[in-house]
């Protein structure tokens, strides 16, 4: 093989999956020891033509090959056999054993599992090399998140992988944790080993991709294109074909009465341990108070005990006057609480029910849907027909399931149910999680309207740009407490960055 020969090739791919071709004809090329990033909208089919490489799905036409050979890759089995590994979102670890054991488990070789001592000096080995640093003999449980997608790139190097994918790798990282993991990176593609990088982070890319490849809709729209000198505007030019808005103009608002305001408020997580302790804010109207934290310290409960899904422990809150600490989910709707919540097909959306049917969830008891105990469905068709037009929902129509509509149009069907209602509070819990430049511009501007128009938004998310770009204060949450609080215009990432991990920060 020649050090031209692309390390992985694919011609001609095309997989169709009911109703939707998600590879049209897809030509894509990685070369050795480059990072290239695989860029698109949501839907555009990057995680499948990704899975295809990773052996999970089967092309229906076109052929791969691996160092210039034409290749089948029928499992994820033979995709590692082939030097290629996945790096899943969903870290596929076990909690109860340690990091040698779990980079060791599954390998086919006996010897490994009965030589731990050897395999964890290995394992040691690997992490100097690539400057991954984690105790090989840690419980997985122990780790945190960025911890667990070190093992999780440790156990593809430990079988060779030469290439490596990686599909939003940065999406559960704290900004700290993702820096770590580029220079990882950057060390493994120093080295000869080649990454695909998939992200909706722009900056990221422009930050550590060699070449680009685009996507839009199947189909491969730019390829293999030299990210340097290339900017963020060119990069969403190149993925949505018009120009983004980055700098979103925030208008100065004056922040009005106290909405909501929690005192003291303790309330337990679902394993019965302290997940919010002693916990106090308070958003005013005309405000968005954005809550920077890594997950799992408290974000969900906070939420939830807004809402009424969740009951407290001791504390009061308070939406203006009203206490409505321990009332139902319904009864807090009902005064004025709206709630995105972080899984949108479980607790926003049932998923099996029409579009229709899950706009009008919160209205189909009051006029003009509700006609004494009957519902009027000429009124609920007309009013899902004025929120999916006014929202700009992409969808077939009024009576299409809900859970068949792409990430970003599911996200608008809950924004656009819960803020027709004209909130005064608005809980929104990770609200772009995952969608695209274009859908998470949309959701900025939706929120920054409501705030114009006097909402108080409580804005729970992992994106620091995010909550840089639309929040009026941030405020850190650590442990389930608020560790430290600041306005967001010359916020201090790094500050945050270091409050987030826990660390003592003189503010
Ligand atoms: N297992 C599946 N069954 C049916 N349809 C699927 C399946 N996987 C993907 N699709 C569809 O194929 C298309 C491409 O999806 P894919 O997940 O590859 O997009 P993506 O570019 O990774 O998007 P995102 O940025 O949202 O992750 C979408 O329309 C999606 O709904
Ligand atoms: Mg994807």
């Amino acid at each position: 093989m020649s050090e031209a020969t692309p390390v992985l090739q694919a011609r001609q791919i095309v997989k169709r999956f009911p109703g939707t071709l998600a590879n049209d004809h897809v030509d894509f090329e990685l070369r050795r020891g480059e990072i290239h990033a695989l860029l698109g909208e949501n839907g555009a089919g990057k995680s499948t033509l990704t899975n295809i490489f990773a052996g999970l799905y089967r092309a229906d036409e076109g052929e791969i090959f691996v160092n210039g050979t034409r290749t089948e890759i029928g499992s994820p089995r033979a995709a590692i056999q082939l030097g290629i590994g996945m790096i899943y979102q969903h870290f596929m670890l076990v909690p109860s054993q340690t990091v040698t054991e779990n980079i060791i488990l599954g390998l086919d070789e006996p010897r490994f599992l009965l030589n731990l001592p050897q395999a964890e000096k290995r394992v040691a080995e690997l992490s100097k090399q690539f400057s991954l640093q984690v105790d090989p003999r840690a419980y997985i449980w122990q780790l945190s998140v960025g911890e667990q997608q070190r093992v999780e790139i440790w156990k593809m190097l430990y079988r060779g992988a030469q290439i490596l994918i990686l599909d939003e790798p940065t999406a559960v990282l704290t900004p700290i944790e993702a820096r770590e993991l580029f220079a990882t990176l950057h060390s493994m593609s120093a080295q000869g080993r080649s990454i695909i990088f998939i992200s909706h982070h722009l900056d990221e890319i422009l930050e550590i991709a060699d070449r680009v490849t685009v996507m839009q809709k199947g189909k491969v729209t730019a390829a293999g294109l030299a990210a340097k000198g290339m900017s963020k505007n060119d990069l969403a030019r190149l993925m949505v074909g018009r120009e983004i808005v980055f700098a979103l103009d925030k208008a100065r608002m004056d922040p009005g009465e106290a909405r909501l305001k929690m005192e003291n408020v303790r309330a337990l997580n679902d394993r019965g341990l302290p997940a919010l302790q002693n916990f106090s804010l308070e958003v005013r109207a005309n405000e968005i108070l954005g809550i920077a934290g890594v997950a799992g310290n408290g974000q969900r409960e906070l939420s939830q005990v807004i809402t009424g899904l969740r009951p407290v422990v001791s504390g009061r809150i308070h939406l203006g006057a009203y206490d409505l600490t321990d009332r139902s989910p319904g009864h807090i709707f009902d005064i004025g609480v709206g709630h995105v919540p972080e899984d949108r097909l479980g607790t926003g959306l049932a998923s099996g029910l029409s579009v229709m049917n899950n706009l009008i969830l919160r209205r189909y008891k009051q006029e003009p849907i509700a006609r004494g105990i009957a519902i009027n469905w000429g009124a609920a068709n007309r009013i899902s027909r004025t929120l999916i037009e006014r929202f700009d929902i992409a969808t077939p129509g009024v009576h299409t399931r809900v859970g068949a509509l792409s990430g970003g149009n599911t996200q608008k069907v809950i924004l656009a149910r819960e803020i027709s209602t004209r909130p005064d509070l608005l809980v929104a819990v990770h609200p772009t999680r995952g969608l695209d430049v274009g859908a998470t511009e949309a959701v900025h501007k939706l929120l920054l309207e409501q705030r114009e128009q006097g909402a108080a938004i409580l804005l729970i998310s992992e994106d620091l740009d995010e909550l840089l770009a639309i929040s009026d204060r941030i405020a850190v949450i650590f442990d389930g407490r608020i560790v430290g609080e600041m306005p967001a215009e010359n916020a201090d990432m790094e500050k945050i960055g270091l409050m987030m991990a826990g660390t003592k920060v003189d503010s």
